[in-house]
């Protein structure tokens, strides 16, 4: 059912990500050497066919579908109007920055997916970032340290649920006890949770609005269907007078949607869990490879369990090259640096897994080669 790409497929469909020398693996961007869905694929060749790119109405039928998929993979009942709908998750989250959250600065984790940073800045909020210890085996956020930003002023907490780059689910309790803090200061949470359809076996997805229905959460079929370019997004809000404040939002605030982006996301969260069934096998598959081809090839590495995304953090310190991603890069491997998610953070990398085996070994292989070699 997971179609894999050829590489001149590959560079065809994910045109960013694999704008790379030939040769090169791309291992950077978050996106799948995988064809779409078959039922998605179908569903934009009719609307194309159609000629259905007109504006897009505004109905319900991907918030709809959205409480289905919501019902039947984490038994959470949630109404179909919760979702209104945004063109992108980052253009959402500065759309709940600028309108639906209280001024002052905002509380990102660290390390975070870059644009977190980058909205921050764009809305002319101030940043606190704290730090998630990458090297603690569970990564766990720092209540006190969070506490000490709420009680000097931070108003806002963007959370990445699952957490993008370090593969964390959270649990349920940490989510509890990060509601207690935010309630106690009166600070709304905006959750993140493009990446939770992504869940691997082994750990349990909690959404966060079943913990604090303040919240505003903000997800997209986009990364779980790789079909990021369709544009189409939700911001998933359970207060009513929160909801009607996003919905009366002038046209220049909002972010338009696709029409592509609805007919796609409906079949998405609608038609497509035994697709989604055979892609997280196939991730967990890749995981268990790529975590023996480490203890083969890179044994110092240190892989963070992997919990959910295709994601992999590597912790390469053990080698003492500064900038892996660059050494990998000159021996043609293309991973994303783990100074891009914390700025200043030596000897780290996010590998995307997404993949085939053959281009997943070579690539373990290629890293490798780049830490041992004289000029990494
Ligand atoms: C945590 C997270 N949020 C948002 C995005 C991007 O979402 P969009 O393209 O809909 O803005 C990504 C992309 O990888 C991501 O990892």
């Amino acid at each position: 059912m997971i179609r894999d790409l050829t590489d001149d497929q590959a560079r065809a469909a994910l045109p960013l990500k694999w704008d790379v020398e030939p040769g090169v693996i791309p291992a950077w961007v978050a996106e799948m050497d995988f064809r779409l869905a078959e039922p998605i694929e179908e569903a934009l060749v009719r609307a194309i066919r159609r000629g259905a790119v007109g504006y897009p109405p505004h109905h319900d039928g991907v918030g709809t579908a959205f409480a289905g998929f919501a019902d039947r993979h984490w038994a959470w009942e949630m109404p179909a109007e919760a979702s209104v709908p945004a063109g992108g998750v980052m253009s959402g989250i500065r759309l709940a920055l600028e309108a639906l959250c209280p001024p002052g600065s905002v509380v990102v984790p660290q390390p975070c997916y870059p644009p977190f940073r980058d909205v921050v800045a764009v809305t002319g909020r101030g940043l606190v970032t704290v730090d998630l210890d990458p090297d603690a085996e569970a990564a766990t956020m720092d209540l006190d340290a969070i506490e000490s930003a709420f009680a000097a002023g931070a108003r806002t907490f963007l959370l990445s649920n699952p957490h993008n780059p370090l593969g964390r689910v959270w649990t349920r309790e940490e989510l509890e006890a990060l509601a207690g803090v935010a309630a106690r200061h009166g600070v709304r949470v905006v959750s993140d949770e493009i990446h939770a359809p992504l869940t691997l076996p082994g750990a349990t997805f909690t959404p966060y609005l079943t913990v604090d229905e303040t919240a505003v959460a903000v997800t997209s079929p986009s990364k779980t269907f790789n079909m990021p370019g369709v544009h189409g997004a939700q911001l998933v809000i359970l207060d009513p007078e929160l909801r009607a404040r996003a919905a009366a939002l002038p046209i220049p605030a909002q972010n338009s949607w696709s029409s592509l982006g609805v007919v796609a996301g409906e079949v998405a969260w609608r038609d497509c869990d035994a697709w989604l069934a055979a892609l997280v096998d196939r991730l967990a598959d890749n995981r268990a490879l790529l975590a023996d081809l480490l203890a083969a090839h890179l044994p110092k590495a240190r892989m963070r369990p992997l919990e959910a995304t295709y994601l992999a953090w590597l912790d390469l310190r053990a080698y003492g090259v500064a900038d892996p991603a660059a050494a990998a890069l000159r021996h043609g491997l293309r991973p994303a640096p783990g100074s891009d998610y914390q700025p200043g953070l030596d000897g780290h990398l996010r590998l995307n897994l997404a993949t085939n085996a053959t281009r997943l070994s070579e690539g373990v292989r290629r890293l490798a080669a780049a830490l041992s070699s004289a000029d990494a």
